[in-house]
């Protein structure tokens, strides 16, 4: 039993093709210009022919190697994912096979919230003994979800991976976290297949979803200080889901924290559902901004929907 899950090590992967917004205004009626003022993204990347376990598998050997340990010490493998290889085997264990890994493998779908959902579920594991070195990854091919016909969702979203290592510690890690749902706004954001034999696209009510992003993800990172009993100037950065630059900037002003502390990742990823948090912190930690001990909030809504935030002492 450890008293805290502690993140030793992080990694990420993008797959190498690039799609800009001008690669957009050439099959969509939109514009850079647009894209740029509503969003902040400029460009995402898009997977050729890998699968989301390719793109977990390097993200995890990087993760693995940033943590100074092998696959095979691991008792854990969490995989958040909205876009799984297959219906069946869970992506986590085709993943568990790439790394060499023998240990349990799941998969958990809580869309751009799963990485707040697959960490915080590992943290369980870690404190009450079950689990103390678990990979939580987040890898999404959200580009084969996502209607190319369709201008107002096309432009936003992005594929890549990223993970982290938890291990057991009793000075710090995971200080705190909190999970919502309400399942009540199914057909705000959502895959309107039935799954077996269908193949859907993300339908989103954008302009619904951004007022409830802003309004839930404001008052969360309100809330999680308060109880963190943690002032503004005592947390070290914010790494947000990466959805759109106006929710980001809206929560951190909403609890007074400038942009300079925001990790944003955005502009080159767009939204990676699952895998944009894990990804904003390996690139903050490789650039050297993240640094060890630094404090650090999460949060992220998406799908459901389903919310979270999780305050990290890295
Ligand atoms: O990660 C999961 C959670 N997801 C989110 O957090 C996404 C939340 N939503 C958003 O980020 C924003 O709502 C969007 C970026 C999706 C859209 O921005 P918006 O400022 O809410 O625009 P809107 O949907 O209110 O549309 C405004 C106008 C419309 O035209 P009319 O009706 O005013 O003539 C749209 O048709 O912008 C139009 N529009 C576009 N124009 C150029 C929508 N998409 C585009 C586009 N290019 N790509």
């Amino acid at each position: 039993m450890s008293k805290f899950a502690r993140i030793i090590g992080t990694g990420s992967y993008l797959p190498p093709k690039i799609v800009t917004n001008h690669d957009l205004e050439k099959i969509l009626d939109t514009s850079d210009e647009w894209i740029v003022a509503r969003t902040g993204i400029k460009e995402r990347r898009r997977v050729t022919d890998e699968t989301t376990c390719d793109l977990a598998t390097i993200a995890s050997n990087n993760a693995l190697e940033a943590a100074g340990i092998n696959a095979s010490e691991l008792d854990l493998i969490i995989l958040a994912t909205t876009t799984p290889d297959k219906i069946f085997p869970a992506t986590a264990t085709i993943l568990q096979n790439a790394i060499g890994a023998s240990c349990p493998a799941f998969d958990l779908q809580s869309v751009c919230s799963g990485f707040i959902y697959a960490l915080t579920t590992a943290e369980q594991f870690i404190k009450t003994g079950a689990a103390n070195k678990v990979l939580v990854v987040g890898s999404e091919t959200l580009s084969r979800i996502v209607d190319w016909k369709d201008r107002s969702t096309a432009i936003l979203f992005g594929d890549g991976a990223g993970a982290v290592v938890l291990s057991g510690d009793e000075e710090t890690g995971i200080l705190h976290s909190k999970l919502f749902s309400d399942g009540s706004y199914l057909s705000s954001l959502q895959v309107s297949n039935n799954y077996i034999n269908e193949t859907g696209y993300i339908e989103m009510a954008g302009n619904e979803v951004f007022k409830i992003a802003v309004n839930r993800l404001s008052s969360l990172a309100e809330e999680t200080l308060k109880e963190c009993n943690m002032s503004t100037d005592e947390l070290d950065w914010m790494v947000p889901h990466q959805a759109n630059i106006r929710i980001i900037s809206a929560v951190a002003k909403r609890i007074k924290t400038p942009m300079e502390k925001v990790v944003v990742t955005l502009n080159k990823h767009g939204n990676t559902s699952a895998a944009s948090i894990p990804l904003a912190l390996d690139v903050a930690v490789r650039d050297g901004r993240i640094k060890k001990g630094d404090n650090l909030l999460f949060e992220g809504i998406g799908g459901g929907f389903s919310w979270g935030s999780a305050l990290v002492q890295f």
